[in-house]
């Protein structure tokens, strides 16, 4: 990440969004979340969610209305200061469905037909296999050249997205002269894929259907303890990272992300300690870390006015950047503006 922070006087735009889905997990939070948080200090960052990408599965109206709410209190909660950063909901800056309009009639059915994600989601959801899941890494595309974004937090499974909305926006710079900031994916570093508590080898998600396999940024401690207590281990009895030890080696992980210790520290700090112990410190090294989290979300939570204002002011100052951004492009392609 240290590479990345760079000093005041040259900040880079950085640009995420998170979909509307369930609470993130100890693993999204780990993954991605707490980067974010940590990026947001030194660079200047927008965030968001992304709702209009949630429509693409249909969502039941009161719950999706409902969870959108929930991921931006808990993009405050987490620490981005809506002072100094963006923090903002997607569809309620109108140039990011104006722009991935624009777009898509800059991508070409077959390059999008490639997309993997897309021909998975396609396969797994034959009953609704509907032209916004075709279109969505336009949409995403849109999303990042809005704001000049030049670095973008993501997954890995949303490397394709970047390099497709790489491709589209050279294509249009090409075409029309510089125009976009071509932008670069920062994928996290592999040892913050954090796994399942109780199948290690799978990674920890927020649809498992068995809750002790994953954590939720909003468990309260005594749920933490337990599920850390039944994290699946392995019979040698002895902290170290090594192949075959999957579910030690996810608890390393995780102890290593809340505490900043690396592996060698960690192992000596557990010499001759049992795993009981270990999983106790790991959980109460969660706690301590979810606790602020959780503390501040419970409390904004309650404050739906300051809630609500937040939203207004964050979507204000992104649709300034993103109105200029469309005025721009539409400019350039022709239409009347
Ligand atoms: N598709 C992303 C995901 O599921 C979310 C997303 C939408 C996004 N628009 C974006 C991420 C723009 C980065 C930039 O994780």
């Amino acid at each position: 990440m240290e590479s990345h922070l760079s000093p005041p006087e040259k900040k880079k735009r950085v640009f995420s969004l998170i979909q509307p889905t369930a609470m993130p997990t100890l693993g999204n939070y780990l993954g991605a979340l707490k980067n974010w948080k940590e990026m947001s200090e030194l660079n200047d960052c927008i965030f968001g969610v992304a709702d209009l990408h949630a429509l693409t599965v249909r969502p039941e109206p009161a719950v999706f209305r409902r969870q959108s709410l929930e991921i931006f209190a808990m993009l405050l909660s987490i620490g981005l200061d809506p002072e100094k950063n963006i923090v903002f909901v997607q569809s309620r800056v109108e140039q990011h469905a104006q722009l991935a309009w624009i777009l898509n009639c800059y991508t070409q059915f077959g390059e999008a037909s490639r997309m993997t994600q897309f021909k998975e989601k396609a396969a797994a959801h034959e009953e609704n296999v509907n032209v916004g899941l075709f279109a969505y890494p336009v949409l995403m595309a849109a999303d990042i050249l809005l704001y000049n974004s030049d670095f973008v937090p993501v997954g890995e499974d949303q490397r394709q997205h970047l390099e497709i909305t790489r491709d589209i926006a050279e294509r249009f710079n090409q075409l029309y002269g510089r125009t976009f900031t071509v932008p670069e994916a920062y994928i996290g570093k592999v040892g913050a894929r954090i796994m399942s508590l109780q199948d290690p080898a799978k990674k920890m998600s927020k649809s498992d259907l068995n809750p002790k396999a994953s954590v939720s940024v909003l468990d309260e401690p005594e749920v933490i303890l337990k599920k850390f207590k039944s994290a699946v281990t392995d019979s040698e009895a002895c902290v170290r990272y090594a192949e075959g030890k999957d579910g030690i080696n996810n608890l390393m992980a995780i102890y290593s992300c809340c505490t900043g210790r690396d592996f060698p520290a960690i192992e000596k700090e557990f010499e001759g300690r049992g795993y009981g112990d270990f999983k106790t410190a790991v959980a109460e090294a969660v706690i301590e870390e979810l606790r602020p989290v959780r503390e501040s979300y419970l409390s904004l939570m309650k404050d739906s006015g300051y809630l609500a204002a937040c939203i207004d002011a964050g979507c204000g100052k992104a649709r300034a950047i993103a109105a200029k951004t469309l005025a721009k492009v539409s400019k350039k392609v022709g239409l009347l503006v």
